[in-house]
């Protein structure tokens, strides 16, 4: 696992799209694994920047998200779906034939079937992660098995709140309680791993995922498996660290 501490949320998008964008250069067909959450949008940000400026293309690229919540159509502003678009998509010259973002509302269990076929088909060459201050990857809460495939999840009492604060206003009632995920063997799959993680919320999660026991109570803590993981965090998420 390799560790870069950055200074600032900005330095830190800017070392992430780095990663991401040397991926898309040397494999104009790449498979991307993308992420929503507050984390990303920086990345994103200057993934559009570098489109603008240097025309990097995703023509052929192929995009799979982690997560969708249950029960949103993903015109709804809350939705992962409208959350891609509106950050990243809607920028970019990716085929929308090729942007896979989970389905979270019709057969819902027929969608999570449909989603881990088409993830054994097209391998991810990178997975960018965000991680929950409780050490969820993905929507995988504490006590998934490491073996899960796309499934459906009930969100764990803190994410809610997490994400009641960042993206409804502070209202825990509007946010879905269950969500669709990839699991947590599919995010193995990946050939490169890159998390992020920024902020004093995150320190519990950042030192359970360096340092911690390799354990199903943190799943995050399976990447320390993975022979190819960058993290990248600054010193509030990074504060508990050797010590
Ligand atoms: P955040 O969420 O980027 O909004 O902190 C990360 C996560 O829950 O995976």
């Amino acid at each position: 696992m390799k560790l870069i501490i950055c200074d600032s949320y900005e330095e830190g998008c800017l070392e992430g799209a780095k990663i991401i964008l040397d991926v898309v250069k040397s494999n104009p067909k790449a498979v991307l694994g993308l992420a929503t959450g507050s984390t990303p949008i920086g990345v994103y940000k200057e993934m559009v920047k570098d489109f603008k400026d240097n025309h990097t293309s995703y023509k052929d690229v192929i995009s799979y998200n982690l997560d969708e919540y249950f029960g949103l159509e993903g015109t709804h502003p809350q939705s992962y779906r409208y959350f891609m678009e509106q950050h990243l998509f809607q920028y970019l010259d990716i085929d929308p034939a090729n942007v896979h973002v989970p389905l979270g509302h019709g057969d819902i269990e027929k969608n999570a079937d449909d989603y881990n076929a088409m993830l054994d088909k097209d391998v991810r060459d990178i997975q960018l992660l965000g991680i929950g201050s409780n050490g969820h990857i993905g929507f995988n809460e504490p006590g998934e098995s490491f073996d899960s495939i796309t499934h459906v999840v009930d969100l764990k009492e803190s994410t809610i709140q997490d994400n009641a604060k960042l993206f409804f206003d502070g209202d825990i009632d509007a946010v879905p309680k269950k969500a669709i995920t990839m699991g947590i063997k599919n995010i193995m799959d990946a050939k490169k791993i890159l998390l992020m993680a920024f902020g004093i919320n995150k320190r519990y999660a950042i030192k359970e995922l360096v340092e911690g026991t390799m354990r199903e109570e943190v799943p995050a803590t399976i990447l320390q498996k993975h022979d190819d993981v960058i993290v990248i965090v600054d010193k509030e998420a990074a504060i508990d660290l050797l010590k």
